[in-house]
């Protein structure tokens, strides 16, 4: 209901292509949310060949640097997009979960935010379930659901997040 784990070989991601990505977006800055970029003939050629090869990409994608936020409360979301597919870039491991929680435990509020994602809070919020973004595997993840990261870890953690134009449950399909 809120991910699916893949191989790297299911969206065709060798070593080379995560250096190359490494070496591109390395120095990008921390923020509490992706950078949004538009996929464009100077984008990374992976990008640009999973773009070419799927049919379930918007033309974009976001770039995120996160950092320990065990010290915040987490802020439940939804994104505006129906899904996304994220793929390891640096460091990703242990330490940092994607956390999915019951949207009936959940009230919505509105707090502007440069993504236009919509928050919710929740004196009790309750997980459903989470996943951990490691290096050897990326997720499918249903960006409709409510979610949070947790992240207690000071890894220097970079990952790709591709934006999809279909719901979850039509990239389930095409993933099947
Ligand atoms: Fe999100």
């Amino acid at each position: 209901m809120c991910y699916k784990k893949l191989s790297l070989s299911q969206i065709a991601y060798t070593e080379e292509d995560r250096l190359s990505l490494f070496s591109v977006y390395k120095d990008m800055k921390q923020l509490g949310y992706g950078q949004y970029y538009l996929i464009q003939d100077n984008s990374p050629d992976y990008i640009q060949r999973l773009r070419d090869s799927m049919p379930i990409f918007d033309g974009s994608y976001s770039i995120h640097r996160t950092t320990d936020n065990s010290n915040q409360l987490a802020r439940i979301h939804t994104d505006n997009r129906p899904a996304g597919l994220n793929i390891p870039i640096n460091d990703c491991g242990a330490g940092c979960d994607t956390v999915f929680y019951n949207p009936s435990t959940l009230t919505r509020i509105i707090i502007p935010n440069p993504s236009m994602s919509d928050s919710y809070l929740s004196n009790n919020p309750i997980e459903e379930c989470r996943f951990t973004l490691t290096m050897d595997s990326a997720y499918l993840l249903n960006t409709h659901y409510p979610h949070a990261r947790v992240q207690t870890s000071s890894n220097d953690r970079l990952f790709l997040s591709m934006n999809l134009c279909v719901t979850y449950e039509e990239a389930l399909e095409y993933f099947h």
